[in-house]
Order: C-alpha cells, then sequence, then structure tokens
C-alpha cells in the first residue's frame, strides 16, 4: 500500500530539522532546543518509520541509534591502503626544518627555487577509521586495522552524530574519507559524571574512549557515548563532479563543502619557518582546545609532488606528525592516600616522586576509584606511567610490571612476591573515621560521616564560598582549615556569624584581612538565587543545572517544595539529577543549613514567579512519563494521560485495571503494581496538589490561556515557498503566539524564507532557533498533537 503524501512529507520535515537540530549541537555548538523536544522529533519519526518501512531512507538520522549486536566485527580490505604517518620526535622548532629538508632533498630542489607550500593540521588523538560513501550515501566505516584490512564499524559509525549518513551538494561516485573519531573532554567529563552517578564504569581518558567505543559489537553503546569525527583526508576516490582538486587544501575545503567535519585549526603556509610557527602557536592553544592532540601534522599541498615523494614503507614522504612534548613520564609511587571530597566521595591519590609532565611538575596522580586501582595494581613502590592532559588533573595510566619492587619469599627464598600488599580502600573515613559505603553497584565509596567529617565540612565550605558560587573573597583552602579545625564554623551560615575579633587571632590572619573578610561576607549575601543553588553544593546540580532551577522555578521556598517529577520535567535535567535534588532538601539537617542562612541574611536578589511555560512542562502526559512506571514509555504516558487527565483522580481509582483494559497489558500490570506499592497513592496526590500550586502561582500567559504556542514570540523574514506573511501571522496568532517585527533575545523563533536578510543573520548571532516553512509548519502540528 502506497505511503500517504502527507506522511511522506511529514517524515522528510522531520529529518530535516532533526539534521538541522544536530548541526546547531554539532557544528555551531549551539543547540537550538531542549533535549526533550529533539528526542521527541525523533521518537514520531522512528515511530512513522517503523510504521512504514519503505519510508525509511539510508540517510535518516534514526539509522544512527544502530541495529542489533554482532557476533564478530566482518572484514574489510581497504582498496586504497589506510597509511601510517611519520613521527618527528624532535618536539622543538628543527623538527619542522628537517621535515622541510628531507622534502626539498626528495624533490630535488636548491636554494634558487621557492618554499615549498605545506598543509598545517592538527594531530588528533582518536581512532583513524575510513567513511566510504557511495553517491553520497554512507555506506560503509571501518577501522584502520592494519592499514590493509581493518573491521566494519559501520553501525557505530552511524552513531557518531557529526558523521553525515547523507553528503551535501553534489558529491563523487565513490568517496572514501578519512579521518579521526574522537571524544571532546568536556563531553567526556559529563558522561563518566552520568555514568559515575549511574554507578557503571568510567572512561578512562578521551583516547581510549573514543577507540573503546568504536570497537564494541553492540551499538548501543557507541551510540550513547559523545563522540565526533575530523575529516582529514580521503582513500578510493572515483568520479569526482568536474574538476578534481589538486591540492590537499583543496580537498579538505571540497570534503568541508560535502559537510564532513573538517578542522578549523589548519593553515596553508610556506617553508619551514612558517611550519614551526604553526606548531608553536597550536602548542599555545592545546591546552584550551576541547579535544586532545599530541602533535601537529604537515603534508606537502601539491597532489602532484606528493605524488612524486611517494612512500617508503608504510609511510608517505610528503608528511610528518610533528610531536609536543611527552604529556607522560614515568616515576615511582611513594604511598596511596585517599582524599575525602565535599560529598564524601574517597578518591585513592598517588603521592609520587615529583616528576616534570607536560610543562609542569606533578606531585600528585589520581587514581580515580577503588575498581580503577584493583584493575590497574598500582601498588607503593611501583613505577608508573603518569599523564597529563590539558587541565584535567594528572592520573596514572599504568604500572610497568617489571619494575615492581620484589622481596624473596621467607618460605622458599627461590621465589619472589611483590614488596608490596595490593591496595585496600579503608573501611573507614581516614577524616572523621566513620564508615565508608560504596552503593550498589556504583564504584565510588563515601564517607557517611557528612556534617561530623572535617573534611566534608571543609570541602562544602570551599565550594560555598567559591569563585562561581557565593563569591567570597580572601576564604582560602587554609583559612576554612583553621575555622573549622578551630570549631569556629561548622555551616555555611556559622560564617555569617564571624566577627573581626575572633578572626584575628588566626595564624596568619591580621586585622586588615580579618576586616576584609567580614566585608566580603557582608558583601556576598544577596546572590543570584542560580549562584546560591550551586552554592548548597547538591550532587550533580553544577551551574547550568542551578540556573535552569533558577529560571524555571524562580525562588528558594519554591525549589524546597518541589517534588521530584516536576523537577525531572524541567530542561536537561534527568532521573538521576532530579532525585538528587529531592533528596538534598528531605534530608533535616540540610533544611536546618538553609534555615539558618535564610536566618543570617542572606536573600537572592532576583526572586521571581515560575517560568510561564512551566504550565506546559506540567502537562500531566509529561509528569506521568517521569513517575518512574515500568513500562510506562512517554508515547504510553500520553495514551494514560488521555484516560486520566488528572493524576489526583488516577491515584483514588479503585477500579484501576479495568479502567486501563485500553493500554498493553503489561503495561497496565505495571502500572496497578507500582500504585499498589506502599506511599506511593499519598505521593501522586501530593504531586497533585503541589502541581496546582504552583499553577495557581505562574503568571497570566501573554496569548490566549490554554493555547499551545501562548506567549512565543515569532519574527518571519524572507519569501516562504507557499505560506504568504499575512498567513503565516494568522497561523502563529490562532495558537496563540505573538509576531514581532525585529528580533532580539525575546525571539523564540525565526521562521525564514528565501532572500531572508539581517534577521536572518541576528537570529544566528543572538542563537534563535531558525524555522524553514516546513518546519514551522512540523512546529504547529506538533503542538497541536499535545
Ligand atoms: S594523515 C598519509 N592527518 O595519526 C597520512 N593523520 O599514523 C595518513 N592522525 O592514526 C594520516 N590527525 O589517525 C593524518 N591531521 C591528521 C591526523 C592524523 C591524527 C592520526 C591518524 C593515524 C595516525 C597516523
Amino acid at each position: 500500500m502506497a505511503v500517504p503524501d502527507v506522511i511522506r512529507q511529514r517524515a522528510a520535515d522531520l529529518r530535516a530539522q532533526i539534521e538541522a537540530h544536530n548541526r546547531a549541537y554539532y557544528e555551531q555548538d549551539a543547540p537550538t532546543v531542549a533535549d526533550a523536544v529533539y528526542d521527541a522529533l525523533f521518537r514520531e519519526l522512528q515511530a512513522l518509520e517503523d510504521a512504514h518501512p519503505e519510508l525509511a531512507t539510508p540517510d535518516s538520522p534514526t539509522r544512527r541509534v544502530g541495529g542489533r549486536p554482532l557476533a564478530a566485527f566482518a572484514q574489510v580490505s581497504h582498496r586504497v591502503p589506510m597509511l601510517s604517518i611519520q613521527t618527528e620526535t624532535d618536539t622543538k622548532a628543527s623538527g619542522a626544518w628537517n621535515f622541510d629538508a628531507r622534502v626539498r632533498k626528495e624533490l630535488g630542489l636548491g636554494e634558487a627555487d621557492g618554499p615549498v607550500r605545506y598543509v598545517a593540521e592538527l594531530k588528533f588523538d582518536g581512532l583513524a577509521v575510513s567513511l566510504r560513501y557511495e553517491h553520497g550515501i554512507l555506506v560503509q566505516g571501518a577501522t584502520r586495522g592494519d592499514g590493509a584490512t581493518g573491521e566494519d564499524v559501520t553501525q557505530n559509525l552511524r552513531t557518531v552524530r557529526d558523521i553525515p549518513l547523507k553528503l551535501k551538494g553534489h558529491a563523487p561516485a565513490v568517496l572514501e574519507v578519512r579521518g579521526e573519531v574522537y571524544m571532546r573532554r568536556d563531553d567526556l567529563a559529563r558522561y563518566n559524571d552520568m555514568a559515575a552517578a549511574r554507578g557503571e564504569k568510567i572512561l578512562v581518558n578521551p583516547r581510549n574512549a573514543a577507540a573503546g567505543s568504536i570497537r564494541q559489537l553492540d551499538p548501543a553503546i557507541a551510540a550513547s557515548r559523545p563522540l565526533r569525527f575530523f575529516a582529514y583526508g580521503v582513500g578510493e576516490v572515483e568520479g569526482w563532479p568536474g574538476e578534481p582538486p589538486a591540492t590537499h587544501s583543496a580537498l579538505l575545503d571540497a570534503l568541508a563543502g560535502f559537510g564532513l567535519p573538517v578542522c578549523e585549526h589548519r593553515a596553508v603556509v610556506e617553508g619551514p619557518q612558517a611550519l614551526a610557527d604553526f606548531h608553536a602557536r597550536m602548542g599555545a592553544l592545546r591546552p584550551e582546545l576541547p579535544f586532545d592532540i599530541d602533535g601537529v601534522v604537515y603534508k606537502v599541498d601539491s597532489l602532484e609532488l606528493q605524488a612524486k615523494l611517494g612512500f617508503r614503507s608504510r609511510e608517505p614522504r610528503w608528511a610528518v606528525a610533528h610531536k609536543y612534548p611527552a604529556q607522560e613520564a614515568r616515576t615511582r609511587v611513594e604511598a596511596i592516600v585517599v582524599q575525602v571530597g565535599r560529598t564524601g566521595a574517597i578518591t585513592p591519590v598517588a603521592r609520587l616522586q615529583p616528576v616534570f609532565v607536560g610543562g609542569v611538575t606533578v606531585t600528585h596522580a589520581t587514581l580515580h576509584n577503588e575498581d580503577e586501582v584493583r584493575r590497574k595494581d598500582v601498588r607503593v613502590g611501583d613505577l608508573v606511567i603518569v599523564r597529563r592532559a590539558g587541565d584535567v588533573i594528572p592520573e596514572v595510566v599504568a604500572v610497568v610490571p617489571e619494575a615492581r619492587p620484589m622481596r624473596a619469599e621467607p618460605h622458599d627464598p627461590s621465589a619472589l612476591v611483590p614488596l608490596h600488599p595490593p591496595f585496600v580502600l579503608p573501611a573507614s573515613c581516614p577524616e572523621c573515621g566513620s564508615h565508608v559505603v560504596r552503593e550498589e553497584g556504583g564504584a565510588v565509596a563515601r564517607c557517611s560521616g557528612g556534617l561530623v567529617c572535617p573534611a566534608q565540612v571543609k570541602g562544602s565550605l570551599l565550594h560555598f564560598a567559591g569563585r562561581r558560587a557565593m563569591d567570597v573573597e580572601g576564604l582560602g583552602d587554609k583559612l576554612v582549615e583553621q575555622l573549622v579545625e578551630q570549631g569556629l564554623v561548622r555551616t555555611p551560615a556559622d560564617l555569617y556569624r564571624l566577627e573581626v575579633e575572633n578572626l584575628a587571632n588566626l595564624e596568619r590572619m591580621g586585622r586588615k584581612s580579618a576586616e576584609n573578610l567580614v566585608a566580603a561576607l557582608e558583601a556576598s549575601k544577596s546572590p543570584s538565587l542560580a549562584r546560591f543553588i550551586f552554592a548548597l553544593g547538591i550532587r550533580h546540580v553544577g551551574e547550568s543545572t542551578a540556573r535552569t532551577l533558577a529560571d524555571w522555578l524562580g525562588s528558594l521556598a519554591l525549589l524546597r517544595r518541589t517534588p521530584r517529577p516536576i523537577l525531572a520535567v524541567l530542561p536537561d535535567i534527568g532521573g538521576v539529577v532530579a532525585q538528587s535534588i529531592a533528596d538534598f532538601f528531605a534530608e533535616p539537617h540540610n533544611e536546618t543549613a538553609i534555615d539558618a542562612l535564610l536566618a543570617a541574611g542572606v536573600a537572592p536578589r532576583d526572586e521571581h514567579p515560575p517560568r510561564a511555560e512551566l504550565g506546559e512542562a506540567l502537562a500531566w502526559a509529561r509528569l506521568y512519563g517521569v513517575l518512574g512506571v515500568p513500562r510506562l514509555t512517554e508515547a504510553r504516558a500520553r495514551e494514560l494521560a488521555a484516560l486520566f487527565p488528572d493524576g489526583a483522580k488516577l491515584a483514588r481509582e479503585t477500579a484501576l485495571a479495568a479502567r486501563l483494559s485500553s493500554l498493553p497489558q503489561p503495561v497496565s500490570a505495571a502500572l496497578v503494581d507500582w500504585l499498589a506499592q506502599p506511599g506511593q497513592r499519598e505521593s501522586l496526590l501530593q504531586l497533585a496538589a503541589r502541581r496546582e500550586e504552583i499553577l495557581a502561582m505562574l503568571p497570566a500567559p501573554a496569548g490566549e490561556p490554554g493555547l499551545p504556542l501562548a506567549g512565543l514570540t515569532f519574527v518571519i523574514t524572507g519569501t516562504l515557498p507557499s505560506l504568504k506573511r499575512d498567513e503565516a501571522k494568522a497561523l502563529i496568532e490562532a495558537v496563540g503566539g505573538k509576531v514581532s517585527s525585529s528580533v532580539s533575545k525575546k525571539t523564540d523563533y525565526l521562521v525564514a524564507g528565501s532572500e531572508a536578510g539581517s534577521k536572518l543573520e541576528n537570529a544566528r548571532k543572538l542563537g534563535v532557533p531558525i524555522l524553514d516553512e516546513a518546519a514551522f509548519l512540523g512546529l504547529l502540528n506538533h503542538q497541536g498533537e499535545n
């Protein structure tokens, strides 16, 4: 049966919208929609494609979620071998001069000949892959393997969201793109935070993370990891449209034109000094780059000269990798100590014989957690490899096993045993003696001491006073230590009771600094709500989550009373984070500490009513989906909301099973079971009451109440393919939106047609989401369905 046109069109619209959001996220680093909106679009497309398999194009974004796990990877033979690259180990400027001298000699160039033109690029620290596009469609992805044969990792590479599944423009009949899959350090850190919260394994470093994720048989694993890609060359190419590029730089530009990510840090330069300058410039930039590099790469620009230079064994003579000083070094472990963080997390740390790594002297390196120490089997006295990447804490990468100190076994002097036993995490906190507990399935061990643990108290005070929190100038490490040890301060509120007299008696504290500190504390009393929330040190609540909470809820009083499901429907707040916030406020000593702060005169200066959009977020169709009922997916939650538009009625329903007969049996059974658990009906009733309370607090929306786009401001620009401007305006107003004539930060969407001018530019600059006509109509329809 033919697929109806409307459905075909909707699928195409959805694909275009999703790809546009992907581009905004990955290329411009400026997400245009909340994750939940993205997920909804994605699921709708998935559902359409499931219902009409003939709609599923090979370049659909749904292909990125991967298929079934494989038993083994198939082998791929590379028609054009994947070469490796010669390394210049001289990390000084002379490294560039050596390479240029070799190239000139091979080409027989004399002093009279001009300088050679090169492309200088970054050397990414990830995993080399080859992507085969046929007529612009990604058909195969492979690892390098031994250069001649690699593994078919197509399923995994499809999940990398910045690898285009379809090339833009007029692509060659065959194009093998060579490049590097990598992970950004911030993505890795965020991933690890979430993994640790879920009790899953953390990824050790970006390089292993990239390589390990691509070589997993189950594509769901790669899909769950924030991988990215940079193109830096090609393999087999056939049927280039028009004149093929004559230089490597033109080739890279062409790849970028096909929509492939090509790193912006590249330069076409002449002669060795310019190469050395690039090396130095990128070396200085290295700590600020969001991803790891271990050097730069120089390539002869002219493809004709490249062909002339040819290869030696598996390395081209026209390219070289010019490294940076090692970020890794070897040293001995003097001791393994454990540190207690502000949340009680216990981290084993190796105290090292001081060693110079990547420009600094390192004396301590993290061992992450107990499992990591066991896995690497790090012991006192061991020779270890220490790595320092960018601005992250140095870490112990591995032990050099043959250098372990050994002793003779007393009963059998011919046998040698290690001098030191394996590391064991202490059972009690070294700071306060409380029990150390390890959450079920979790990797992180914690001190259970809470406020009796001086390490946790100090850590949380330092966090509270920190520059990004309450920003109390002059309250540093040493001072907090003294204040806690002398019993002057235990909770943040105690800080505000300090007086010049008791401060001035402290070590290294004159009267003047004591006065300054008291003044700084006084000045910190009216922070923004976001900073105040961040300062509380709630687990998993970083600055950005704190801003979301402040922005949406508007007041501390409301935040303190907001139940977990309501937190979970806020943008970018997942179940783990919502639970952690609810747990924090359920703890009486936290409540007491906050009351004491308020009593001491600390008050957020920018409280406001909750955001109007909270009304939409609190639709039961959404709340049901975050209650934690097994099998109650988002789609099922919507069906449930159709049956029970009011959660309080659901909580009071006595003949539940009968009322749910239209839901699939396992879903209704799961819901009946869930609601039968003790306390569940009460908490649902309480949720309903809180929801009503919040709805009553909301400012009246600007548009007609109850309409889906109420209060949103649109700007229309350019010529739309089918709608006249007045028609578009009428559509927006019919659903409660407003149309404005100029783009500002307050604009929610720009609807842009052809020949859009400065408004489009403005919207891009301000990060205002841009919709074409199809996406605009999609938004209207979509909103109408909810
Ligand atoms: S070109 C013919 N360019 O370095 C030269 N390689 O041994 C082929 N790499 O694992 C490679 N950044 O994945 C080239 N800008 C870059 C690179 C780069 C990283 C990796 C590559 C391979 C190794 C080469």
